[in-house]
């Protein structure tokens, strides 16, 4: 019994020190030597920052940009975004190109403290040394600003950092992004881009129950926890299935918020004004050439039409007369509206999706798309919740599921009006 508890005792000490070992571990690379002069490297860094998106999470709303500050809402609680201006005491002005390597690469901050994954650093780990001692460069040039960091408010037991060990050790593993050598170079610069800074997997892959993304399902849409927008699956047939667009498109979508394919909006339209359209040209067509030869998962690639019920044929009817009154001018009578000014609704899987949240919070809250450098005055979509009931606008949003060779399933009041009260982002 003695022998047993002691065989016992060893094997969770093994397996404790597994974890640690596992969650705690780090990959050091020594800082590449410069290879441009400190105004170019500062350059260079202001770049990769934006490609990054970093200014993003850690500005305020109307706040310094990268001085902190703001709420990231979780499922496991807020979590406050830091201050990465090179202010001493309150943001990262002690920190050496090390540090800040170690907090990218190795999701640690500079006292040891292991970080949580809402700093998106299993994307960011995939960047090479050099660029992060770019960005470090870069960050160290901007101007100081003091702004006290905001303590987490996560419940319990998320609010135990040292937990996150245990995380690390099932979902994260440390590693630059290694080129595949059966692929040319424009293809393993956009899946750099897209892999590690871009972190489009943050938004656009699934995760499971302890917020880890699923590599199984990379890229193959999620909706984004606690702000009611579903981030389509770049690579479904069903969805947004990128590779059957133009990479023009693709790369028009990125530059400028709209493209001959539909326009961007919600956070997509944030990650590409304060993003995308900073990228020059090449990048942004590596990214597309990247995107597009994703393996496309044909699963549930036709989706089903409603049961032409009496029910569902009089609900359809009276969304043909309210897209009449409301919505023609823009969209006209064919859908096919005028890209890229106003998106086609025939043919747009954004519509179509079976998770109805996108189309159902454009008809209520109306939207723009960004206004970019490409698209300085976007031509914007009026709010009609205050114009329609929940009935009604459930009934238009089935009718341009349900039209010009679109199928997708009816959308109910109830669901209408579950988006009716969300917070606006
Ligand atoms: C999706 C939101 C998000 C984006 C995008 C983001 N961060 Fe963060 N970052 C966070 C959060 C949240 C934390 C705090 C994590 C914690 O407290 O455990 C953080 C922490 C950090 C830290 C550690 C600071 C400290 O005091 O420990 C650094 C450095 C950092 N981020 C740099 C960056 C850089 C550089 C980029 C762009 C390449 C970036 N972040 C993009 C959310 C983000
Ligand atoms: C902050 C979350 C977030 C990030 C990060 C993000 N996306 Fe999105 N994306 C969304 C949401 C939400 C939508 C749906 C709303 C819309 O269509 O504009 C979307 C829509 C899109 C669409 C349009 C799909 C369609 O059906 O028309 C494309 C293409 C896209 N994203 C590509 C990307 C790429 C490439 C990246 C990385 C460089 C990226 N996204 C990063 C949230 C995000
Ligand atoms: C004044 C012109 C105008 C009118 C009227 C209008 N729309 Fe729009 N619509 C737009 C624009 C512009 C966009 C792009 C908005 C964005 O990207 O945020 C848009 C976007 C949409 C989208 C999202 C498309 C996508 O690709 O994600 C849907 C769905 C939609 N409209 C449906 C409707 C319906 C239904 C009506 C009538 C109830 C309507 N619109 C009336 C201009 C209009």
């Amino acid at each position: 019994m003695k022998r047993l508890l002691a065989a016992l005792l060893i094997l969770l000490g093994a397996a404790a020190g597994l974890v640690y070992y596992l969650g705690t571990r780090e990959e050091h690379v020594p800082a590449a030597p410069p290879t441009a002069s400190g105004a170019e490297q500062v350059r260079r860094g202001a770049y990769l920052a934006r490609a990054g998106d970093c200014v993003a999470c850690h500005t305020a709303r109307g706040g310094v940009p990268y001085a902190g500050g703001r709420a990231i809402p979780t499922p496991f609680g807020t979590i406050h975004a830091p201050n990465i201006t090179p202010d001493k005491e309150t943001g990262i002005g002690n920190w050496s190109a090390d540090d800040f390597w170690r907090a990218l690469h190795n999701g640690k901050s500079k006292d040891g403290r292991l970080l949580y994954p809402a700093f998106p650093y299993p994307n960011y780990t995939r960047v090479t040394r050099a660029d992060a001692d770019a960005m470090h460069a870069y960050f160290m040039s901007l101007p100081a600003v003091r702004q006290e960091n905001k303590a987490p408010e996560l419940r319990f037991p998320y609010n135990q950092r040292a937990l996150l060990a245990v995380w690390r050790a099932l979902y994260f593993r440390p590693g630059v992004y290694r080129e595949q050598p059966n692929q040319n170079g424009e293809w393993n610069r956009g899946a750099y881009l897209v892999q590690g800074l871009g972190h489009c997997s943050a938004c656009h892959t699934p995760r499971n129950l302890f917020g880890a993304t699923q590599d199984r399902a990379d890229l193959g849409g999620a909706m984004i926890p606690m702000r009611n927008w579903y981030a389509a699956s770049l690579t479904g047939e069903s969805e947004a299935g990128l590779g059957r667009w133009e990479v023009r498109d693709i790369v028009d979508l990125m530059k400028t918020g709209v493209s001959a394919r539909g326009a961007v909006s919600g956070p997509m339209a944030e990650v590409v004004r304060e993003s995308l359209q900073h990228l020059d040209h090449g990048d942004l067509r590596a990214m597309a050439i990247y995107l597009k030869s994703l393996p496309q998962s044909a699963r549930d690639a036709e989706q089903a039409a409603p049961p032409m019920t009496p029910e569902n044929e009089r609900i359809l009817k009276q969304g043909a007369a309210l897209y009449e009154k409301h919505c023609v001018d823009c969209h006209k009578p064919s859908g096919a509206g005028a890209p890229p000014h106003f998106p086609a609704l025939a043919g747009n899987r954004a519509i179509m999706l079976a998770a109805p949240v996108n189309p159902i919070r454009a008809v209520l809250h109306g939207g723009y798309p960004p206004s970019t450098q490409g698209n300085p005055r976007p031509f914007g979509m009026p709010p009609f919740g205050n114009i329609l009931s929940d009935q009604e606008a459930a009934a238009v949003v089935s009718f341009i599921r349900n039209s010009w060779g679109n199928r997708a399933p009816m959308v109910s009041s109830e669901q209408v009006n579950r988006y009716r009260t969300v917070q606006l982002e």
